[in-house]
Parts: C-alpha cells; structure tokens; sequence
C-alpha cells in the first residue's frame, strides 16, 4: 500500500474499477453517513458516548451548520496534474491535510482500538495524536508505527507528579508534541450518557495511559482525599462493572477484584482525573518541563488565542470538543477566522470540530488552518 501524498485519483479508479468486478465499498464513502452506518453496529452505549454531545448538542449542530455555511469559490486552468497534499510542522512533514484529533474510549468501536488505528494511521503517513483516555497504552500504539509521526494529548490532572509522567512517557515513545486539552477541566453536561447513565471510565474502559503507568500504579493503594465513598447494595449491574474494572487492570482478573486493585484504580482516577483550577499561569510549569512542542486544544476565543502566545506555547488547536462540553458555543470553523487573526501568524493554528468531507477540510486550510482534525469520522 503506498504512502505518496495525494492518493485522491488512485483510490477514486481503485474504487471504480472494483465496481466494474462487482465489489462495492464497505464503508460509507460520504463521510456524513459514517454515522448512519455505525448506528446499525454499535452498542447503544458505544453509540451513545461516540455521537452525543453536550446539553442540547446545538453546538455539534453548529459545528456542521458552520461547514456549509463557508462555501468554495472554485477557480480554473491552473494545472493541477501535480498536487502537494503533505503539511510541515515542526520540522516534521506528512502526507495528509489533516491528521488524527485525539479520540478516547475506542475499544468501544473494535477491539483493537488505537492500535489499529495507529497501524492504519503509520501505514498511511498520517499524524496520530495519542488520547489520555486512550484504551491502548501510548506504548503499544508508538510500537506499531515506526518513525511515523505522533503526539501525546494530556489531560492535566491533579497530581502533578502524574502529569510529569505521562509527559516523560511522550518523550520516550517519540511523540513530538505535547495537546493539552484546556476545554475539559470539567466533563461535559452530556445528555445521552447521562439517560443511559452511562461513563465508560467507571467501567475501566479509556484508562490505559493510567492503569500502565508507573507513579498511577504506585499510588493506588494510598487513600484519597475526602470522605471514603458510601457502601452501595449489590446489584448485577455493579458485579458487571466491577469484573470489567477487573479486566482492564494488567494482571490476573481475580487478583484484581480480591484485592481491589482494580476499583481503587478507577476511584484514583475520578478524583485526579481533571484540575478544574488550571489558569494559563500553570503552563509555565509544562514549559519549563518538556522541550517538546506544546499546543492548547479547545481555543475558541481571540483573546485566548492572543494569550496562548504569550504563554509562549507553541500551537492552538481551534476547537470545541465536537460539542462535547458548552452546549449553545458558535461553530469550531467560525472561531477560526479571529483566532487566526489574532494569532497573526506568530505560530500554526489547527482546527477541529465538525470536519466530515475533503471539502471541510479544503475550506478550513484555505481560510488558513495550518491543518485539520479529524475526530468521530475515523
Ligand atoms: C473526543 N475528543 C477528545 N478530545 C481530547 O482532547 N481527548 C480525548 O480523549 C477526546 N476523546 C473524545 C472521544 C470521543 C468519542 C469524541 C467524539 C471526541 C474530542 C476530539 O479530539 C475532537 O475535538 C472532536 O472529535 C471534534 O469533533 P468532531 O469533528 O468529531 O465532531
């Protein structure tokens, strides 16, 4: 399979030429109707936590509504015989446009979650960024991608020494960028789980970076802050997530519930998991620590985007999260254009949010993203 930039015409005969012989593709090819098609495979949790967003999801609507509100005007007879679709960043190039926003909990979607998809993403020359919610360690993932290019997206926690870790852990494993995600120092209000009562971490799934990381492991038999949590009856549904915690934790399934590895493991996480009172003075701490390149996900605002630079990181993703976390905000592509301006070219500016076609991406680029994420498509 060939990573050569602009595949475009290749994949377009290859499918055509497939049609002619009777076989048709098996993934949607407008990429609006992946979501239509997951729905007839998916569990309703897994559907649920994937497609929902926050509040009234009029911000996800936004997100979309933004996209077709920018329209392209095409120009002619420029020779397009050879085209460049590769992007520069950071001293690093790869083939695509856009690369991969970080998505957690993706053993909900196939077993093999972000391993499968950082062997897709190496094979192809794609930008992966590593989840903090991951289901696979970073390690596992950076083993299956060779030099291809990757980063580490970071969930600032409460404990400091955690986040130094992860962040030790990045380096190791060849990510050249640390995301630091600033939109979800809380978790969002977000109404379809919340019927379902459903949160995928309680049941250990998304907790890989923390349940193979050594100072997490270290600590989980210490006793946390605040009062000890009230014993609830026994029910079916509480013995299901209790084994699922279990089998989560590296070791032996039984091991782990008989000596509670496994719900102490996932109590240390909901109590460290966000610092809902992280300010821009605390990035001072993460400069000063890493000689990676840091970037801030979530930045919506012109004034944020000024402040980001003076910070002294070194990217802004724009971006709200899919409409994951403040229910009625203006569409991620139209926060773009002041970003940009605010930024004023003083360092790149990705985006995410909405992107579902080649198109989106080609209007988000050629309104001056640097590059763009993709997020629930993949
Ligand atoms: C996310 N997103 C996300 N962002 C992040 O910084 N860390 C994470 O672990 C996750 N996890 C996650 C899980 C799921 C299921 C979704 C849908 C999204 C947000 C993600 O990186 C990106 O910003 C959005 O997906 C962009 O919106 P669209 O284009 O997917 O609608």
């Amino acid at each position: 399979m060939s990573n050569e930039p602009s595949t475009t015409p290749r994949r377009q005969s290859e499918i055509y030429f497939n049609g002619a012989r009777g076989i048709r593709p098996r993934v949607p090819i407008d990429g609006t109707r992946l979501e239509d098609a997951a729905r007839g495979v998916l569990s309703p949790l897994a559907l649920s936590y994937i497609a929902g967003g926050a509040g009234s999801e009029s911000t996800m609507r936004e997100n979309r509504e933004a996209f077709e509100r920018w329209r392209i005007v095409p120009r002619v007879l420029r020779d397009v015989s050879r085209r460049d679709t590769t992007r520069t960043l950071f001293g690093r190039t790869w083939n695509t446009p856009f690369y991969l926003s970080p998505i957690g909990v993706l053993e909900l979607m196939h077993p093999e979650a972000d391993v499968a998809v950082a062997r897709a993403a190496a094979e192809r020359g794609v930008l992966m960024v590593f989840s903090n919610q991951a289901s696979a360690s970073m390690e596992a993932c950076a083993a299956a991608m060779g030099d291809s290019p990757r980063w580490f997206q970071l969930y600032w926690s409460k404990d400091d020494e955690l986040v130094d870790s992860f962040v030790s852990r990045a380096e190791l494993c060849g990510c050249e960028a640390i995301v630091v995600t600033v939109d979800t120092t809380w978790l969002g209000w977000r109404t379809r789980d919340l019927e379902l009562g459903s949160l995928p971490f309680l049941a250990g799934q998304g907790l890989a970076q923390y349940l193979n990381d050594p100072v997490f492991m270290r600590k989980v038999h210490d006793p946390l802050p605040g009062p000890a949590p009230a014993q609830a009856r026994v029910t079916l549904g509480a013995l299901r997530t209790a084994f699922s915690q279990a089998k989560a934790v590296p070791g032996s399934t039984l091991a782990n519930l008989r000596s509670g590895t496994s719900l102490k493991a996932v109590r240390r996480f909901t109590a460290t998991y966000a610092r809902p009172s992280l300010t821009w003075s605390d990035l001072a701490y993460l400069r000063n620590r890493t000689k990676l390149k840091i970037l801030l996900k979530g930045i919506q605002h012109p004034d944020d985007a000024r402040r980001a630079v003076d910070a002294g990181v070194d990217g802004v993703i724009v971006s709200n999260h899919g409409g994951r976390q403040v229910d009625g905000a203006i569409g991620s592509l139209d926060a773009l254009p002041a970003v940009l301006e605010a930024i004023g070219g003083a360092m790149p500016v990705l985006m995410d949010s909405g992107v579902r076609t080649g198109a989106d991406v080609y209007k988000a680029i050629a309104l001056g993203a640097t590059a763009v994420g993709i997020g629930r498509p993949f």
